[in-house]
């Protein structure tokens, strides 16, 4: 009898799940935020989601924080490695079922492009399932997002650069979708701020060979290479910084122009990181 009583209060904490152990410490917070991101299965890049997660502990205490990837390719690769992270819908569902109530999500995409729209599409899917479901919107948002965040990467490039070296933004661009534009209008942005700074993408407007047209024109010499994606992951590795031929430091080298990959993630800045969780504090207050 005294063993199945010992046995029951070692395993009962365990089995509390956290809204319990947030009622016993007398927060009684049925609220959750959901932290919506692309995913990576890089471990450097993975800093950055600890840090955000740090950050929105700081800034939203006695809410249950939890994390869904979006991209299943890359929930795949990890699930091979032995790590289980969930889809917006499983972690949804994961949700629904411990009894939480209030659920924000917040994109941690940089547009609104087809993954944010993926999500707001599900929340319809469960919106019988809480109180109350809502998407709080990805980093650029509004012209004011983009501004605030092209001057916050502009303090980013390292100080060793001088005037007449170009800096090449890496977004990563989503040619099939209108959100794509925001790209061009933090292009537009980036330039007016200094007109040897750039922005190209991977998959969108404005093209690599666009720049890299401007760059021979502008005679560059040198040029700092910087991603404009939350995470320094496969992208900044391979197209960005990589050996392959068709990477960006290659085609620069290609055209007599060195080049300075400069590997940190925008959700590595604190500064970016506050943009998203100001727009999270939005929603959770309107
Ligand atoms: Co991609």
């Amino acid at each position: 009898m005294n063993r199945i009583i010992i046995a029951m209060l070692l395993f009962f904490p365990c089995a509390l799940n956290a809204q319990e152990k947030n009622e016993e410490k007398g927060i009684r917070n049925m609220d959750a935020i959901l932290l919506v991101t692309f995913g990576t299965s890089d471990p450097e890049a993975k800093r950055a989601f600890a840090n955000i997660e740090k950050l929105a502990r700081d800034k939203f205490p006695g809410y249950e924080i939890r994390w869904a990837y979006t991209s299943e390719m890359i929930r795949k690769k990890l699930a091979r490695k032995g790590e289980i992270l969930l889809s917006p819908e499983e972690a949804l569902s994961k949700l629904k079922e411990d009894g939480f109530k209030n659920v924000y999500a917040q994109s941690l995409h940089i547009i609104p492009g087809e993954e944010f729209h993926q999500v707001v599409m599900l929340s319809s899917k469960f919106k019988d399932s809480f109180d109350k479901l809502v998407i709080s919107p990805p980093l650029l948002n509004s012209m004011d997002d983009v501004r605030k965040s092209v001057r916050i990467m502009l303090s980013k490039i390292p100080s060793d650069r001088r005037k007449e070296d170009a800096v090449i933004f890496m977004g990563h661009g989503s040619g099939k979708h209108p959100s794509d534009m925001i790209y061009v209008a933090a292009a537009y942005a980036i330039e007016k701020s200094d007109d040897n700074a750039f922005l190209a993408t991977v998959e969108g407007n404005p093209t690599f060979d666009e720049i890299l047209a401007r760059l021979k024109e502008k005679k560059a010499r040198k040029a700092y290479l910087l991603p404009f994606m939350s995470v320094a992951g496969e992208h900044a590795k391979n197209d960005m910084a990589g050996g392959e031929p068709d990477s960006w430091k290659s085609l620069l080298t290609k055209n007599g122009i060195e080049s300075v990959p400069v590997m940190k993630g925008m959700a590595e800045h604190d500064e970016i990181v506050n943009i998203w969780l100001d727009h999270l504090e939005k929603t959770i207050t309107k």
